[in-house]
């Protein structure tokens, strides 16, 4: 199986699980508990179905959006997610560049493997920092003031994982950053030497955005540890409020699953919320991003952008959540597998796919514009 024989998420799925060793492929692959909130992001698309206007002449159709302040080519952006490097060797570098290509938006995480200064003087596309709330408000300041520094657009404060999600995959290999495998997951890892050669043989694995601050070299730090340890599971929205002041710009929390709280962001000086169980990652049993899409909208809809996550494998979800009223929607895993099968070339080639796919069935739909998605062309199915 090549990078040429992938033509939707499900190929470059099964790509990067041929490719990666079971730990990591599981890591990215798995979510919190029974994993139900995980399959029902995606299920969730089909509760509605569209209803195509025909003979609307539609030899243009342009698929920019606004959103966050940020003019955006594609209605789709690559949401943030941690430990690029770890999937392949070029990491962030290949998404911000496919990224770029695509003329749309990129985030950054706290958890990422390229610094955030590097990547804002590589690339002029949009970047937003992902970033997590920790017990050390010095910590968070510095932060703060680095990426406020280095030019980045819109700050997304993730406010869904104040304590580590259960992700019993990875309980059972023993994922943990560093490693610190079962014997069942070093086998796993045995039976991928090349990309363990790749790993061997490319810089250092760091975590720059947060190496500086904290010492990460006293043993295994697991992502559970550092949400469970670092992180400030007190967090209130007096808190919020004090950052979004000193931020002073496009600020947006990632996570937002309520109307209330989507309302209560916009009244703190938010300018976004996006609506996101985190990929299923956090609270198993969450409602979907998708289903809260239009009670969320009728509250706050008019007073800060809502965006949403989780899920998206197709042109037609894009479609369906921008009818809904979504002003672009983010993808985690439908980059990742990509980038996990072919570095930057997968990543490019999953926008370009999706990027066709959203214009073929914009066609199809007879809508010119996003502007022209409403709605109107959904019904309950
Ligand atoms: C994530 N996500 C995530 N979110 C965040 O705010 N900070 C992070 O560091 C990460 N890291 C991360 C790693 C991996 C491997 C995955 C799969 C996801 C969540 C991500 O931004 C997004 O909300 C979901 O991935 C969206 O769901 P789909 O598109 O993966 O179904
Ligand atoms: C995850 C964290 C890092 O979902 O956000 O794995």
């Amino acid at each position: 199986m090549r990078l040429q024989d992938c033509h939707n998420f499900h190929d470059f799925r099964e790509l990067a699980r041929r490719r990666l060793p079971g730990p990591i492929f599981n890591y990215i692959d798995g979510a919190a508990d029974d994993e139900v909130t995980y399959r029902k992001n995606t299920e969730s698309f089909s509760k509605v179905d569209l209803v195509p206007s025909v003979l609307k002449g539609v030899r243009e159709v342009d698929l920019s959006v606004t959103a966050l302040g940020q003019k955006l080519a594609l209605p789709i952006y690559c949401s943030p997610t941690a430990l690029q490097r770890l999937f392949h060797h070029q990491g962030e570098r290949a998404v911000a560049a496919a990224a770029a290509k695509y003329g749309t938006m990129f985030g950054v995480s706290s958890l990422g493997t390229v610094s955030l200064e590097e990547l804002r003087q590589q690339y002029d596309n949009p970047q937003a920092y992902q970033f997590y709330f920790h017990k050390d408000r010095g910590l968070n300041r510095a932060m703060m003031q680095r990426a406020k520094e280095a030019g980045v657009n819109v700050m997304m404060l993730t406010v869904d994982s104040i304590t580590g999600g259960n992700r019993e995959r990875d309980l059972r290999t023993g994922f943990s950053i560093p490693f610190k495998l079962t014997l069942g997951g070093m086998i796993q890892f045995a039976l991928k030497p090349a990309w363990g050669l790749n790993y061997l043989t490319h810089e250092k694995f760091t975590l720059p955005q947060l190496d500086e601050h904290i010492d990460m070299s006293g043993g295994a730090l697991s992502i559970g540890r550092y949400f469970t340890e670092m992180l400030d599971p007190a967090m209130n929205w007096d808190d919020v409020a004090e950052m979004v002041r000193e931020w002073d710009g496009e600020f947006c929390l990632k996570g937002v699953i309520s109307a209330e709280d989507a309302a209560t962001a916009a009244s703190i000086g938010c300018t976004g919320v996006v609506l996101s169980n985190h990929g299923g990652r956090q609270l198993d049993g969450s409602r979907t991003a998708f289903d809260q899409l239009d009670e969320v909208l009728n509250k706050a809809g008019d007073k800060l952008d809502i965006l949403m996550d989780g899920g998206v494998q197709r042109g037609t979800h894009v479609l369906k959540a921008l009818s809904m009223g979504a002003k672009a929607v983010g993808i985690g895993r439908g980059y990742l597998y990509p980038l996990a099968a072919a570095g930057q070339a997968g990543v490019e080639r999953a926008l370009e796919l999706m990027k066709t796919e959203i214009e073929r069935d914009m066609r199809l739909m007879g809508a010119r514009s996003v502007s022209e998605l409403s709605q109107e062309n959904l019904r309950g199915s």
